[in-house]
């Protein structure tokens, strides 16, 4: 049996987990893995009498971790950027051990830590252990793309207005009180959560910098349930998706509301499960879906972490060779087919003039909803499906149709899931 020497910093939703599943299942582990977990400190900025912290000693400092020479390896489990990266920084630099689930700290400094020892599994998509498929069950394989569903918050939120025919503002309040989204959720809401994970899985699977910056990143306020139900009536549902697609020229790394068909399984995984589909050359198309967050299931991919780090010390998390040939394109150099609702005066003609625009841009439409409306004058919907075109001929026509004097609003632009 291997034993391993632990300390936690925190004592929140993922580290109450970790402390749980370690005691409850402690024989099932030791008897799979051969590994034997101890606890002995928990770092955490207040203590919480309720939790049982199984006999570990208790510390407010988190920095006491790296001086009890007791701890082979650090769990930081306190969020944030600052402090987790320093404590980060000193335990790798003192040669213990890390494991995280601070998406954060890895997708925005990843390059800068040192990676011999640092696990992330629970980083990206909670208990699914994509990071464990890609690194070891996929291994032989190139990627071709990586798509999925990757903030359960955005998730649930997309699925109750669909479920419920409700707005954004009234779904976040709900989603707030049932603690599935924070207080703030600008985090969330605004795809910056996904996108530091699909930082994380773009190094991972395409052997790139960590490159936050470059990751095209839109979230979920503007999607309204007139949309959902357009999109349903053209079989599609609107899911926010993080999307990774390697070419020949770069690679594509967006974050964005998107328009998955119906025949799809992930347009299928509701609530705030995750999905994640994997491209590849040997395994073809491979499904990982479970839920994303929460202290028992993170606690999953964290003692996943921990015995793996036991077992197999030596094993780099991120691929050594970072491939630095490859761009990452700019967001108008990818194509797409997009959804298009075009507000306009119920007037003759109006189609017409919008028709010519997309197609003075060699946009062609694939399908139609009109709606007539009540009164001659009222602002009625264009809705359009177009075919693949490039972002950058799309900016352009929607500028000139935004223009139109028949145009009454803002057009609404989502994209359309690519076909892998
Ligand atoms: N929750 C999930 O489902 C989930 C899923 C995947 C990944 N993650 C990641 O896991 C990490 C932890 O998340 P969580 O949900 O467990 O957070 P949480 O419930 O807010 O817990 C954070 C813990 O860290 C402590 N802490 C915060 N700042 C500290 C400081 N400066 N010094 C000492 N202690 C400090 C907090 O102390 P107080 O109790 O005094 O506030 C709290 O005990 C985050 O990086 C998060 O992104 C979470």
């Amino acid at each position: 049996m291997k034993t391993i020497s632990i300390g936690i910093a925190g004592l929140g939703t993922v580290a109450q987990g970790v402390l749980s599943l370690l005691a409850e299942n402690r024989s099932l582990i030791e008897q799979r893995s051969g590994v034997s977990v101890h606890v002995v400190r928990v770092a955490s900025r207040s203590a919480k009498p309720g939790v049982d912290l199984h006999g570990a000693d208790f510390s407010t400092d988190v920095m006491d971790l790296l001086s009890d020479s007791r701890i082979e390896l650090i769990v930081e489990l306190i969020g944030g950027e600052g402090l987790a990266k320093e404590l980060i920084v000193g335990a790798l630099n003192s040669g213990k051990a890390v494991v995280t689930a601070n998406k954060a700290v890895i997708a925005l400094h990843g390059n800068e830590l040192p990676r011999q020892a640092l696990r992330f599994e629970a980083a990206v998509a909670g208990a699914i252990p994509i990071i464990q498929a890609l690194q070891y069950g996929l291994v032989a394989n190139q990627f071709s793309s990586i798509s999925g569903i990757i903030n359960g918050t955005c998730n649930y939120m997309l699925s109750a207005m669909e479920e419920e025919g409700v707005g954004f503002d009234e779904i976040l309040e709900r989603a707030q009180a049932l603690g599935y989204a924070e207080a703030d959720p600008t985090f969330d809401v605004d795809g910056i959560d996904a996108a530091h994970k699909l930082t994380i899985l773009m190094a991972l699977a395409f052997g790139t910098q960590f490159e936050f910056d470059k990751v095209y990143v839109e979230g979920i306020r503007a999607i309204t349930p007139t949309d959902i139900n357009y999109a349903a009536e053209l079989g599609y549902r609107i899911k926010h998706l993080g999307i990774l697609r390697g070419h020949a020229d770069g690679i594509e790394a967006r974050v964005h509301p998107t328009l998955v068909p119906h025949g799809e399984l992930v347009a299928h995984v509701s609530g705030v499960l995750n999905a994640v589909q994997v491209v590849s050359d040997a395994a073809g198309k491979t499904l990982f879906s479970g839920p994303g967050a929460g202290g028992a299931a993170t606690a999953s991919a964290v003692v996943a972490d921990i015995v793996d780090t036991a077992l197999n010390s030596q094993r780099p998390s991120v691929d050594a060779v970072v491939d630095t040939s490859k761009a990452i394109l700019p967001v108008a150099q990818i194509s797409s087919a997009y959804y298009l609702r075009i507000p306009t005066r119920d007037e003759p003609g109006v189609f017409a003039e919008v028709t010519q625009i997309l197609s003075s841009h060699n946009i062609n439409i694939e399908a139609v909803i009109q709606k007539d409306g009540h009164d001659q004058g009222e602002s009625v919907d264009i809705v359009l499906l177009t075919q693949d075109t490039q972002e950058a001929h799309m900016n352009k026509a929607l500028a000139q149709l935004e223009a139109l004097a028949s145009v009454t609003d803002t057009v609404m632009r989502i994209r359309v899931a690519p076909q892998d």
